[in-house]
């Protein structure tokens, strides 16, 4: 009586007569892979080189809806207003411990945050981003507070209350203001954290970009321009940090719909609709759409990816 394998052995040879050797090989080949493929998906468990002195913290979190910033601490600039709100209430619900810094009082969001996750994490932190002695101040304070600076979102700009203005009516000391805030700020903060960073060999750094950058609008390029400097800061920090595990990235938003924001009529109405319609996602894009991104960018999920621009803007760039 044949067996299986004889019946299987005889319809292998009639098919290579019938079709040739190839097509019969290849389908065992796939069959048998097919087969042995592991039912679970594999972990890669082993652990990851040590960069900059420290094995980095990657991969040690990787369960769905874990607390994925539990054990960091975050300074968020601009932290109390607008889409930067949310940024810390995010990195708060994350698990990370945050302080709130920002020329606008953060109090009230602190003692929100506080209250909603039950931790004694969050602190806030009245300072102007510009002035270096108050950006070596906030470095200082989160550092007796928190001991260590995993994360640093540099989100404060101008942003909201400024004018549109063509560049022959463009006030030289606005644009120096716009420099000052949206260029130097940003500067001052790793100028003066990542020695905290580096001293530990791990940091996350998140500025926050445009997606004006990508094509340039008119009458707003003090703006614009600013954050095309954010842009390339990015990429020469990743290049000079990246020795001593700090990864940079650039969040460019496109044109949401902060409660700021909300507040510059002109604003409104010359970008909301024009979003809408350069977006292949037809709405209008929230502080909401933001916060997925902003957390993986801290998180160790995005540890290997450094000095790129994450555009989230409902796809209006193709970057
Ligand atoms: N809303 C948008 O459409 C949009 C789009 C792309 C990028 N962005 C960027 O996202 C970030 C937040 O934007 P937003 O819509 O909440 O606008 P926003 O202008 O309200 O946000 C700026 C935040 O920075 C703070 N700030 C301003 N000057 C400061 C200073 N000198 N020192 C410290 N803090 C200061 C403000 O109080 C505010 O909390 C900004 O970097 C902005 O450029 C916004």
């Amino acid at each position: 009586m044949p067996s299986t394998a004889d019946y299987l052995l005889i319809g292998a040879v009639a098919a290579i007569v019938t079709f040739g050797a190839t097509p019969v090989v290849g389908w065992i080949a796939f069959r048998l892979g097919w087969l042995y493929q592991p039912t679970e998906r594999t972990v890669h468990t082993t652990p990851m080189p040590a960069i900059g002195g420290l094995t980095p913290m990657a991969g040690e979190k990787m369960e769905e809806g874990a607390m994925r910033l539990e054990g960091r601490t975050a300074i968020v600039t601009g932290g109390a207003k607008g889409i930067g709100a949310h940024y810390s209430r995010a990195l708060a619900d994350a698990g990370a411990e945050v302080m709130i810094a920002d020329i606008a009082d953060g109090s009230a969001l602190a003692a929100e945050i506080a209250a909603r996750t039950g931790r004694n994490s969050i602190d806030h932190m009245t300072f102007d981003v510009s002035d270096e002695a108050q950006c070596k101040a906030l470095v200082a304070r989160t550092l007796e507070r928190f001991g260590k600076i995993d994360i640093l979102i540099n989100n404060a700009a101008l942003y909201a209350p400024l004018p549109t203005l063509s560049v022959t009516d463009m006030d030289v000391e606005l644009w120096d203001q716009v420099m000052a805030v949206n260029v130097r700020g940003p500067f001052l903060m790793v100028k003066h954290a990542a020695p905290a960073m580096i001293a530990r060999g791990y940091g996350k750094i998140v500025n926050i970009g445009s997606g004006t950058v990508a094509r340039g609008i008119p009458d707003f390029s003090h703006y614009v321009t600013s954050k095309g400097a954010v842009t390339a800061f990015t990429r020469c920090m990743s290049r000079e940090l990246g020795a001593h595990g700090i990864r940079v990235n650039t969040l460019a938003p496109g044109y949401t719909l902060s409660d700021t924001g909300l507040t510059n009529a002109v604003h409104v109405e010359q970008s909301r609709a024009a979003a809408i319609a350069r977006r292949a996602l037809k709405r209008d894009e929230y502080p909401e759409d933001l916060l997925g991104t902003l957390v993986y960018l801290c998180s160790p999920d995005s540890d290997f990816m450094t000095g790129q621009v994450l555009t989230v803007d409902g796809g209006a760039n193709n970057t």
